[in-house]
């Protein structure tokens, strides 16, 4: 069980993060925030590589940075800007980081086909990686992460650069690695752990907005989310008025879709809430200005 105690990060005189608390035990958690809500510096302490400025992060009670290296020896972390080598091939990088972490060539090798096999680089495991994909590159990055057979796994945006195709093959991917471990993924797009992700942890104002399911996350806008058709001249003003979660063209008029807590109108239809509601409700603030 790994549990995040009253952690807040400073940077100067900036707080990125104000006393966290949270409990991992083995599953999924998908990390969820718009950019620069603090994800990478939750991550960064998560796998020591920054301190907290207050509070601690324990590991089965011990504190992690006093467990060192043996924290480290059931630690795989996907870090946000992954570097790799270029002219090398997923082999030889592999390689190269297994004898790092101290892993003879023959278990070496035999662990790296496996991994290969699991991430599905089998194929080119003998190029060089100059020509691969946004989403091979991932796939080599996972792969690096799994070397030691982590018990945690920590992805920082894993998905970031992957089209639409390469994100589902990703998902897939994950939820054959969830089992018997902990897997943390941090992400600004909700579809990527909406299906996979056992908890939601969302980070608001620098500090913790929720950490629930999917369902109980949806049902804190349960009853609020309407959809209505509006002729285009009511749009500006519907806009100002509500907050309005997507929109769309039918038929020469809109079709939108809004929050609403107050007083409804007859010609509303209730809606179910999905994630996306949430996030783009919650952070509607955030979201705007990124425009
Ligand atoms: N080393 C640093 N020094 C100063 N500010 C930082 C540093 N790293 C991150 N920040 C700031 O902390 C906030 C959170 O950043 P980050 O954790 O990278 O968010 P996310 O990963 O959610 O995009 C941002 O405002 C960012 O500019
Ligand atoms: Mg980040």
């Amino acid at each position: 069980m790994l549990v995040v105690k009253d952690v807040s990060k400073q940077y100067g005189s900036f707080s990125a993060l104000k006393n966290m608390n949270l409990e991992f035990s083995d599953g999924v958690y998908g990390l969820l925030a718009p950019n620069g809500a603090g994800k990478t510096t939750l991550i960064k302490m998560l796998v020591t590589l920054i301190s907290p400025s207050k509070g601690e992060i324990l590991y089965n009670g011990t504190n992690i940075v006093d467990l060192d290296e043996d924290y480290r020896d059931i630690l795989g972390y996907l870090p946000q800007q992954f570097g790799y080598y270029k002219n090398y091939s997923p082999m030889q990088y592999l390689l190269y980081l297994a004898a790092l972490k101290g892993l003879d060539k023959k278990n070496a090798l035999e662990k790296i086909s496996e991994l290969l096999e699991k991430v599905a680089l089998t194929d080119v495991a003998n190029k060089k990686m100059k020509k691969f994909s946004g989403g091979m590159i991932q796939r080599v990055g996972i792969a690096q992460a799994l070397l030691n057979d982590p018990k945690i796994l920590i992805l920082d945006e894993p998905t970031a650069g992957l089209d639409p195709k390469e994100r589902a093959r990703f998902r897939q991917l994950l939820t054959g690695l969830a089992r018997e471990r902990l897997v943390i993924i941090s992400t600004h797009i909700v579809s990527d752990i909406e299906s996979i992700a056992n908890e939601v942890i969302m980070i608001k104002n620098q500090q913790l907005l929720y950490k629930d399911s999917v369902g109980n996350i949806c049902n804190t806008l349960d009853g609020h989310v309407y959809e209505t058709s509006i002729s285009y001249e009511r749009l500006e003003s519907f806009r100002k008025q509500y907050v309005l979660l997507s929109e769309k063209q039918e038929h020469g008029s809109m079709i939108v879709r809004f929050v609403q807590k107050g007083k409804t109108e007859a010609d509303w239809i209730p809606a179910n809430p999905h994630l996306e509601d949430v996030f783009l409700y919650e952070y509607r603030d955030e979201l705007l200005t990124d425009l």
